[in-house]
């Protein structure tokens, strides 16, 4: 597996690598969800690259970029179990060059949820990725359903401009239901104890849905329901959304996307599950 830095050294190995090339962007302290990504890149292409970039421009909180874990031996490991051929580790001057001043910004899509919340988040997470896609030139690229409204964000992008293909891989969770995340590792035991109340919340809404609800306002109520059972969850918003626009619903008439962010002290954890 080569590990390379700069722009230039990513091209030279670039070039030996046989293709279709699937990328996996990363902001590293990769754990099993990250690994099913490369592994299901590994699956479908003839080579894999991750990348590994804790990129300041996505965060709208300088306490949280400065607290997010780091950890690139243990990455790298991760990495190389997981079969990937190349990593690419660059500096932020490696990303955005001196007198960088462009931005990428998908409009309608990002004006809910996570883009509500975090002023200018996906402009940043955008901007990355498109700099990611020209840079490296995947023909595929690997993102889970946790962070839904991204995924989405990044596929209409990327159709937009004609760019990389965007594959959705599947949420990974621990046993009790709480999806894994680098931030899990801020969580202290008993915020941890109490943090898959927002998995069996999201399977109660779709209980709810699955027996026949298409008040989008009473499966809200569910979710907030279970939530409201484990006091130590702030809940920051609960969402049932059009799966293709993320425009809230009153009636659900097709496929949803359920989602929330929920707070436990100072750990934001979001989550989500599709209805049909
Ligand atoms: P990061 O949080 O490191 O996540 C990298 C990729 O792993 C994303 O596509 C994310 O959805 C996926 N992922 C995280 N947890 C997962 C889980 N439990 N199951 C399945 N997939 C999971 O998301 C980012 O980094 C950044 O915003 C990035 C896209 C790299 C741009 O900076």
């Amino acid at each position: 597996m080569d590990v390379v830095r700069s722009r230039a050294e990513l091209h030279h190995a670039l070039a030996a690598l046989p293709r279709p090339l699937g990328l996996v962007p990363t902001m590293g302290w990769l754990h099993a969800g990250h690994r099913s990504l490369i592994a299901r890149a590994r699956d479908e292409c003839g080579a894999v690259a991750v990348s590994i970039f804790v990129n300041p421009r996505q965060f709208d909180d300088p306490a949280d970029l400065a607290k997010y874990p780091r950890g690139e031996a243990r990455d790298l490991a991760l990495c190389a179990d997981a079969g990937a051929d190349l990593v690419w580790v660059p500096s932020v001057d490696d990303v955005y060059p001196p007198g960088f001043d462009t931005s990428v910004t998908v409009d309608r899509l990002t004006l809910p949820l996570e883009g509500a919340a975090r002023p200018g988040h996906f402009a940043g997470v955008s901007t990355v990725v498109a700099i990611l896609f020209a840079v490296v030139r995947p023909d595929r690229a690997y993102f889970g359903e946790k962070d839904g409204q991204q995924l989405r964000v990044i596929d209409r992008m990327a159709r937009d401009l004609g760019i990389t293909e965007v594959v959705r891989c599947p949420t990974v969770r621990e046993r009790d239901g709480l999806a894994l995340s680098s931030r899990n590792v801020h969580l202290g035991a008993d915020d941890r104890a109490a943090a898959p109340v927002i998995h069996r919340a999201l399977l109660a809404g779709r209980a709810a849905w699955a027996s026949g609800e298409r008040d989008a306002a009473v499966i809200r109520g569910r979710v907030g329901d279970v939530l409201a059972t484990e006091p130590r969850a702030d809940v920051e918003y609960i969402s049932c959304a059009d799966d293709a626009t993320l425009a809230e619903l009153e009636r659900i008439e097709g496929p949803a996307m359920l989602s929330l962010a929920v707070r436990f002290g100072a750990t934001r954890l979001i989550d989500n599950i599709r209805l049909g």
